[in-house]
């Protein structure tokens, strides 16, 4: 009998508490026992960026994390970006430049332009094209890809929104929502 591990984890400003196998990766967590499947597998040699989700505000391959290693974190998935029915802008970029065909890198190339935002809110497309070198799509869509990421910094330029926090912000502010809906 394989025994189990509490992990705490705040997913999309949710807090959840799950008994996991100490093998479980972060990307079957999120998929199987928290049914966020957004977050895509599209390898299992943690190069196509598929799975890219945020942890505690930065990009990382969850099908190279333990979900141990997340105990205490805070997560985000592509599933936490739109606003209700209301598109993220980086979302909203992608539709509008057709940056996507079958959609199946789409969550990850997202998750990763966003990181690549944050940490550099107006890139040249050079380095929108280093930024997304970890993430690939078979569809061979890059071109469009890159559009959509330099059309949302545009958006970010003109003050229409703002890149994800830095890391311990976007951990401090889940922890809020985590505690509001914990008191509510
Ligand atoms: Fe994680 Fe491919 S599934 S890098
Ligand atoms: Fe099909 Fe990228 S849109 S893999």
């Amino acid at each position: 009998m394989s025994s189990r591990v509490p992990v705490r984890v705040t997913v999309n400003g949710q807090p959840h508490e799950v008994q996991v196998e100490p093998r479980l990766l972060l990307v079957h967590l999120l998929r199987d026992e928290l049914g966020l499947t957004g977050t895509h597998v599209g390898c299992d040699t943690s190069n196509c960026g598929a799975c890219t989700v945020h942890l505690d505000g930065e990009a990382v391959k969850s099908c190279t994390v333990l979900a141990v290693q997340a105990d205490g974190a805070a997560v985000t998935t592509v599933e936490g970006l739109a606003d209700g029915d209301t598109l993220h802008p980086l979302q909203e970029a992608f539709w509008d430049e057709h940056g996507l065909q079958c959609g199946y890198c789409t969550p990850g190339m997202i998750m990763a332009a966003a990181d690549l935002l944050r940490r550099n809110p107006n890139p040249s497309e050079e380095e929108v094209r280093h930024g997304l070198e970890g993430n690939l799509c078979r569809c061979t869509g890059y071109h469009n890809i890159v559009r959509a990421v330099l059309a949302a910094a545009k958006g970010i330029e003109a003050g229409t929104w703002a890149p994800p926090p830095p890391a311990r912000e976007g951990v401090e502010a889940a922890e809020e929502l985590a505690s509001e809906s914990l008191g509510a």
